[in-house]
């Protein structure tokens, strides 16, 4: 357990619509730049309804799934790679529990929201779901310029 804590993994963080509605982008990467993680992707993007369906196809039976696919489709997020130790469980730490209002102080949900459906910020649950989302950005936004060339230069 410790060995793999001790992984340098890479997960995918996106701050949604309402996030990037209400102007908290940049409170969102500074809470990840301070706590130590390298940033190596980044993309302002409109998720197609397909790729939305895709990236929340475990929740498909849920009631909620349909105003879920409506939020995550109603404005741009912003997608991010974030690199380090321990990267994806220890964003989950940071990002806080599903529902805000569950979320402990000092996570960027308990701090910053209050409506489970308006919960500011994704994070992956596993590094495998962190390596196939960051896959899908690549993917689907075929843009070259978020590959990750100046924040690699600086291991
Ligand atoms: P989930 O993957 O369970 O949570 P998390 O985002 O913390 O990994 O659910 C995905 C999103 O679905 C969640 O961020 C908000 C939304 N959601 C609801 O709107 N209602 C619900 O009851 C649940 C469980 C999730």
């Amino acid at each position: 357990l410790i060995a793999s804590m001790e992984q340098v993994e890479e997960t995918y963080v996106m701050v949604k619509p309402d996030g990037v509605q209400r102007g908290l982008v940049g409170e969102v990467i500074s809470r990840f730049e301070k706590k130590g993680f390298k940033l190596t992707a980044l993309k302002l993007f409109q998720c197609p309804k397909e790729l939305a369906e895709e990236h929340y196809k475990d929740l498909k039976s849920k009631s909620f799934f349909p105003k879920l696919i409506n939020y995550i489709t109603s404005g741009p997020v912003v997608c991010m790679a974030w690199e380090g130790v321990g990267a994806v469980a220890s964003a989950r730490k940071l990002i806080g529990a599903t529902n805000p209002l569950q979320a402990e102080p000092g996570t960027i949900r308990g701090d910053l929201a209050v409506q489970m459906g308006r919960n500011v910020v994704h994070g992956s649950d596993s590094p495998e779901n962190g390596k196939r989302e960051i896959g899908w950005t690549y993917k689907m936004t075929q843009d070259t310029s978020i590959v990750e060339v100046p924040c690699r230069l600086r291991t």
